[in-house]
């Protein structure tokens, strides 16, 4: 099995600077040695650069690099749907969360044209389902899911609209704790499976995630998923902009990845926010790697797949 790593070096859509190293952290704490440690053959395709998209316009001014982000946008999603056609798994290197708005729907538009649905895992503190209209930061990290689940308002990021929409009953977002007023209104509305902290804490994460991945297993769909740093506790994953006290622990992040490995159905992975500008000492990358290699198969003792 082979699987593919591809940095997206993007800062642009987190109003701040640092993520830029992301990729360059991940590599750093060993991420291929780890991968292929577990069997797996690993290509490190280097960094995405982005495209030109000096036509990106909007009329709402407070939107942050509106013409960077629109450019990787462009940039990913060509990338994406180039991998999401080949045989190894892609792990998209972050990269601010507005790398999603390209990787998403560019395995959105694969996944459309090999007739099956693509679900979305959104691990996150937040709902990121903001518009350009209900921002109020207008950092553009706050709207991947809106723009992949087809919001309106969002045409100039790829010149076009969206090729291909998740179905936002297909997106099941786990470890929210801040969500803006207009989000969560419009996450209801969609019809988003969102789970708070709250939720997790009474109902435990694997009964939060078991019918979500038996949903997906269900309807023969593909899963991508996207692992903010901010899922996890800040005392444990400190190397993020947007910190919320509250996060899921060692272990329950630990457990998802186990879960989603036994299901056997996650087909692509984004690791984003890592800003090792504020790490302790590659603390929080080195978490995030362990995590992966958990989603990869990772265990103490040997176990059945399909376990869920
Ligand atoms: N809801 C806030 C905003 O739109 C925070 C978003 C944080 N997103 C993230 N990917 N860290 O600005
Ligand atoms: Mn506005
Ligand atoms: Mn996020
Ligand atoms: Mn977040």
């Amino acid at each position: 099995e082979r699987i593919v790593l591809l940095g997206a070096p993007v800062e642009e859509g987190s109003g701040r600077r640092g993520c830029l190293m992301g990729p360059d952290a991940y590599r750093t704490a060993g991420i291929v040695d780890e991968l292929q440690a577990l069997g797996f053959e690993v290509e490190d395709r280097g960094n995405a650069t982005p495209h030109a998209a000096p036509d990106a316009v909007s009329d709402h001014g407070h939107l942050k690099a509106l013409r960077a982000v629109a450019g990787w946008t462009r940039s990913l999603h060509a990338c994406a749907l180039e991998l999401a056609q080949g045989p190894a798994f892609p792990i998209y290197l972050g990269g601010d969360h507005s790398l999603s708005l390209g990787t998403v729907a560019g395995h959105a538009e694969a996944a459309q044209a090999q007739g099956r649905p693509l679900f979305v895992l959104w691990l996150d503190a937040h709902a990121d389902f903001n518009t350009f209209e209900t921002s109020q930061s207008g950092n553009l990290h706050g709207t991947p899911l809106a723009f992949v689940c087809g919001q309106p308002g969002f045409d100039t990021l790829l010149g076009r609209p969206i090729p291909a929409r998740v179905d936002p009953r297909n997106v099941c977002i786990l470890g929210l704790r801040s969500v803006d007023p207009e989000e969560r209104v419009m996450v209801r509305e969609a019809g988003v499976e969102a789970h708070d902290m709250r939720a997790i804490d009474e109902r435990g994460i694997s009964a939060l995630l078991k019918p979500f991945l038996a949903r997906v297993s269900a309807a023969g769909g593909l899963l991508h998923v996207s692992l903010d740093v901010d899922f996890i506790e800040p005392g444990i994953a400190p190397a993020v902009g947007t910190t919320v006290p509250g996060g899921t622990t060692f272990r329950e992040a630990h457990l998802v990845m186990e879960m989603l490995h036994d299901s056997q159905l996650v087909t692509s992975l984004d690791l984003v926010e890592l800003n090792p500008f504020l790490d302790n000492r590659g603390k929080t990358a080195r978490l995030m790697v362990d995590l992966t290699a958990s989603l990869f198969g990772r265990q103490v003792l040997d176990r059945p797949t399909r376990s869920f």
